[in-house]
């Protein structure tokens, strides 16, 4: 599926560096085909053994750059060879060669000798990261729109710091290669502000009881990767998760439909795209109790009401240029349904998706779906990860 799938790993020499053993061996594990190269500084900290192992290809480091064991420089041949290079730890050090076109390692000669898209994924301490040496060395080098840059993350640092500087962790990075991949660095969304919903609601009877679903966020999240990774401003609002918000995604955590709502209208306004993908309740307990209600005062039957219909109110406050788009989930026939719902919703298009088929829907990280949209067109998107779904989503909404 994916288009293309070389990726070169360049490690720096920094403590982050053990974190990237989880990056090479899960985008093995996809099917990417990685090589590995390590600065002088990186085998402080992680073995040539472990990522040649990792990777089923010999590590590079600078002895092989200075060894005339190829026939054509080495640098050349992985600067040509690679679809998209990683850098990551990137050190406050190789940021500042970067940023001046320095080359003098193998990584650094890579980089110039290469035109792909380059991730790069800071990790170090507070003070340095803050410097203004290395912010602006890390503003200009993203002026170039070759290179993608991760934020970092606030925590505890291996200085016993807490504070910025934490690199993005690997699950992060892994999805942001993904994107890479599919996108081959296209930033279609740049400018853009995206506003995604993502989950199930939680209607509460009490502090502790609640009418849900099982929906897990994770298509909604796909969706906030797949949008910050094409350049956009992101907004999610979510219900409970056990996923991380992805770093430089606003998020605005919710539990109940009523929350939903205020929090899509507020934002409304100054979003372009719009993509409702959380699983809303239908009706809520009429009473809802401060206290936790004891076994025997349980009513034997709950009165319901309805919750408002989320989507539907955005779309009756929306303007022509924002695009709102919708999700059904549903078993049997997918596309009667969804139909039925684009038009009476007043939808620019809804993602049909089965909750009945293996490997796919609530909760899985893949998913399959049909594409409608009030134009009348009716795309089916097989099966394929969620971010890579959400992706094709995105790529129709630019058609
Ligand atoms: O639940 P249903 O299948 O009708 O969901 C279709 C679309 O409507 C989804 O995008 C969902 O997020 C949205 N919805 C909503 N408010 C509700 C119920 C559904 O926005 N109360």
């Amino acid at each position: 599926m994916l288009p293309s799938r070389r990726v070169l790993i360049a490690v720096g020499g920094g403590i982050a560096a053990y974190k990237i053993c989880e990056v090479v061996s899960t985008l093995f594990k996809m099917g990417v085909e990685v090589r590995v190269v390590l600065t002088r500084s990186a085998q402080e900290f992680i073995t040539l053994l472990t990522l040649a192992t990792l990777s089923r290809h010999p590590a590079y480091t600078d002895e092989n750059f200075w060894q005339p064991t190829h026939s054509r420089p080495l640098h050349i041949d992985l600067g040509e060879w690679a679809d998209l290079i990683v850098i990551a730890p990137l050190t406050a050090n190789t940021l500042a060669k970067l940023a001046y076109g320095m080359a003098d390692n193998l990584l650094t000669n890579t980089v110039l000798a290469s035109t792909c898209p380059v991730l790069l994924a800071p990790a170090m301490n507070t003070d340095m990261w803050e410097q203004q040496a290395v912010q602006r060395n890390w503003q200009q080098l993203l002026t170039d729109k070759r290179f993608h840059g991760m934020n970092t993350a606030s925590g505890l640092l291996a200085c016993d710091r807490v504070g910025a500087g934490r690199m993005a962790e690997p699950l992060e990075i892994i999805a942001y290669v993904q994107s890479l991949l599919h996108t081959a660095g296209k930033r279609d969304l740049l400018g853009k502000r995206v506003l995604i919903s993502a989950g199930g609601t939680r209607e509460h009877l009490d502090p502790v009881r609640f009418i849900g679903n099982p929906s897990t966020g994770k298509m909604g999240l796909a969706l906030a990767q797949a949008a910050l990774h094409r350049g956009a401003s992101v907004t999610l609002v979510h219900t409970p998760a056990s996923w991380d918000v992805p770093l430089g995604v606003q998020a605005i955590p919710v539990v109940s439909a009523e929350e939903m709502r205020t929090s899509m209208v507020q934002n409304l306004a100054s979003a372009d795209v719009i993509v409702m993908s959380a699983a809303v309740a239908d009706v809520k307990p009429r009473e809802y109790s401060n206290e936790k209600l004891a076994k025997k005062s349980l009513p034997q039957a709950l009165p319901l009401e309805p919750v408002p219909d989320i989507v539907a109110e955005l779309a009756q406050l929306k303007q022509p240029h924002q695009r709102l788009i919708g999700f059904a989930a549903q078993t049997g026939d997918i596309v009667t349904p969804a139909l039925e719902k684009l038009q009476r919703k007043n939808l620019d298009a809804i993602v049909a998706n089965p909750i009945d088929e293996p490997n796919s829907g609530f909760g899985s990280d893949n998913n399959q779906a049909i594409f409608l949209d009030k134009q009348g067109q009716k795309i089916e998107i097989p099966p394929c990860s969620k971010l890579q779904m959400a992706h094709h989503i995105f790529d129709l909404l630019g058609k």
